[in-house]
């Protein structure tokens, strides 16, 4: 049995992604979190269409009871995120058909709100999830259509947060970096653009949504490419699917918990090996199985996380453990 947390163990910060309702519904939920995370994101409640009811309204409530309790616990808080298009409230989305308008309410917005946490929240994905997975722009996205040059009002809201908080680092976050040669080519691309154009980019974040079946050399060599923008990299949403086929008749020792756990263990390995200078941490998304979004989005019976429902370290937690120097 384990003896050192994660935290205490690692030399970055190890995080997990939270609800303020399970923080406060569920002793042993808060608990673990408290016992082997020292940061905090929020999984949905420091989003646009949490915070922002209408024009000049905001709602505080979650986002300050989360920052509340990271300083309570000695913990950093992730920001996460700012702009990002599944996020963006349908208000928002309507009153904003020009690229003027647009912009001006992103600035107010992003001032407001890195404003409001200046100096508590250390670092922020200023835009999340602007490529596709080829590299191209998203069809889904309001961003594209409006800017003839859509990288250049990203670089801008970079600049916006940095004017609100000049202490705070600031990350591009998207999901496939290193399995998706394109879309890593057009974040390397975007990255460099913003340090030739002087727009502060501080890091990348990497969700890292995989799976026992994600082959670790495809992994592994992503993430050399991705460690050359010579960027903070932070691991941000880190959690590996056991149910990859999805099976009805799936548990958690009957599948490849143990795979699972040889993955955390590489996974952990590889971010040791990037220089002190461009390491940040690594969150997982959600803190036990039972309350992952993959239950709801991938399989009811899926195990993706370090604890399981009744908060017990599983194998994955002692392969996140080994990893680490
Ligand atoms: O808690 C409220 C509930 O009170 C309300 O009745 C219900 C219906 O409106 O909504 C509930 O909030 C939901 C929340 O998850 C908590 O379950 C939101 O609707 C729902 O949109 C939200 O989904 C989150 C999603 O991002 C969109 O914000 C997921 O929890 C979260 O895991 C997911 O996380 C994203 C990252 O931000 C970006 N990377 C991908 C990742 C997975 O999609």
């Amino acid at each position: 049995e384990t003896t050192i947390s994660l935290k205490e163990k690692a030399e970055f910060n190890v995080g997990a992604a939270v609800k303020s309702s399970l923080l406060k519904t569920d002793a042993q939920y808060a608990d673990a979190f408290k016992a082997n995370f020292n940061q905090l994101t929020a999984e949905f409640e420091m989003k646009m269409d949490q915070l922002w009811l209408s024009e000049n309204n905001y709602n505080w409530e979650a986002a300050d009871y989360l920052v509340n309790f990271a300083e309570d616990n000695n913990m950093e808080v992730h920001g996460h995120a700012l702009v990002w298009y599944r996020a963006f409230p349908d208000w928002f989305k309507n009153q904003s058909n020009d690229s003027i308008a647009f912009e001006s309410k992103v600035k107010t917005y992003i001032s407001d709100v890195v404003g409001r946490y200046k100096g508590k929240i250390k670092s922020w994905d200023v835009v999340n999830e602007v490529f596709a997975d080829n590299g191209g722009a998203r069809n889904e996205d309001i961003i594209a259509p409006l800017f003839n040059d859509p990288t250049a009002f990203y670089g801008r809201c970079f600049q916006y947060a940095k004017d609100a908080d000049p202490d705070t680092k600031l990350f591009y976050n998207d999901y496939s970096v290193v399995i998706d040669e394109g879309k890593r080519e057009s974040i390397k691309n975007m990255a460099s653009r913003f340090k030739t154009e002087g727009f502060p980019i501080d890091g990348i974040g990497a969700q890292f949504h995989y799976g026992t079946d994600t082959g670790l050399t495809k992994i592994n060599d992503g993430f050399t490419d991705l460690a050359s923008t010579d960027l903070l990299i932070h691991i941000s949403e880190l959690d590996i699917k056991i149910n990859v086929n999805k099976s009805n008749d799936f548990s958690l020792y009957s599948g490849n918990a143990q795979q699972q756990s040889v993955i955390y263990e590489a996974i952990v390995a590889m971010y040791e090996t990037l220089p002190e200078s461009q390491k940040f941490g690594i969150s997982t998304w959600g803190v036990s199985d039972n309350y992952s979004w993959l239950k709801t989005e991938w399989h009811p019976k899926e195990f993706p996380l370090l604890f399981d429902a009744d908060l017990n370290k599983k194998l994955a937690y002692q392969g996140f453990l080994n990893g680490l120097n």
